[in-house]
């Protein structure tokens, strides 16, 4: 078992709601790598959520900050420089939100005030952080920024509505901000895409047990799961992947480069077997 990836290294971890969070895992994986961590979220997930027993976990700080708030986040970044009397290693983005999915709006229909909050919450917050931690210079030379994405930034998944469009942008915020701060400062900035998992934000979308199943049988190694996802993110907060930005990295069992498995052709066949109209 690899141990200490991240000993020495102090992070600020965004979006742990409960422990179905990919979030929470990311947090629990850093901390038994030896990192320092400060965790955020919303105030309205602090209440209603279960982050305190992850921070008495993890023996880290709360600060409250809605990631829309430039105020909220530039006091963030200094408290967190403030506890770790020194500047951040890495920070993970894992805030998504859109009220359209939330009241069921089909895409064709939505309200665009609800779309300007989707973008906002899912991808400009992404801008925003990065934003300010370059303004504050709050991270080390060859630190290391992470945000969640899904794949239908690239291919449309009914009922995932407009979150599709927020995680097209934020990928290429990730690009966009991941060359200043690779230039600039040597910092790292990149997306991992996830499977879809079982959490809070993932059960809103439309379908959702039905896409986890598809998935799961369509990928070669099957859906990837949080804890999978907080090794990826723990690889890239770590010096093993000092070279690695600007990506998109996929963890996903293979979905992304799947068409076709041969499994759905017997399905499907099988379905048409079924059927009376040609
Ligand atoms: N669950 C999936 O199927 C799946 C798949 C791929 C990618 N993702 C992405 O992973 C990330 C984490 O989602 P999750 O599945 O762990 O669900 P989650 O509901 O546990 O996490 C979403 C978080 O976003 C936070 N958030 C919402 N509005 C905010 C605001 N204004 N300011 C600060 N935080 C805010 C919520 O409080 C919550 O903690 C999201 O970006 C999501 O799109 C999820």
């Amino acid at each position: 078992m690899i141990t200490n990836l991240l000993q020495g290294k102090k992070g600020i971890i965004f979006g742990a709601l409960n422990n179905k969070s990919i979030a929470w895992h990311v947090a629990e994986k850093a901390h038994a790598q030896g990192a320092r961590i400060v965790l955020t979220n919303a105030p309205v997930a602090i209440r209603m959520g279960t982050i305190t027993e992850l921070a008495e976990k993890t023996g880290s700080e709360v600060i409250s900050a809605d990631a829309t708030s430039m105020k909220d986040l530039e006091v963030l970044f200094m408290r967190a420089m403030e506890i770790f009397e020194d500047k951040i290693d890495f920070v993970l983005h894992s805030i998504g939100m859109s009220p359209n999915v939330r009241k069921g709006i089909p895409y064709a229909e939505i309200s665009y005030e609800n779309m300007l909050k989707t973008l906002d919450i899912s991808a400009l917050s992404f801008h925003r952080i990065l934003q300010t931690a370059y303004k504050l210079d709050a991270i080390r030379e060859w630190g290391s920024v992470v945000a969640l994405t899904y794949v239908a930034a690239q291919r449309t998944l009914a009922g995932y509505n407009d979150m599709g469009d927020a995680k097209a942008l934020l990928e290429s915020i990730s690009r966009s901000f991941g060359y200043i701060y690779g230039k600039g400062r040597h910092v790292r900035v990149n997306t991992v895409s996830q499977s879809p998992t079982a959490t809070t934000a993932g059960a809103g979308i439309e379908g959702f047990d039905s896409l986890v199943d598809f998935s799961d049988r369509m990928s070669p190694l099957g859906n990837a799961d949080a804890a999978d996802c907080a090794d990826v993110c723990i690889t890239l907060f770590s010096d093993l992947t000092r070279k690695i930005t600007m990506q998109n990295i996929f963890n996903d069992g293979g979905f992304s480069s799947m068409g076709m498995s041969q499994r759905a052709i017997e399905q499907y066949r099988k379905s048409f077997d079924e059927c009376t109209d040609k």
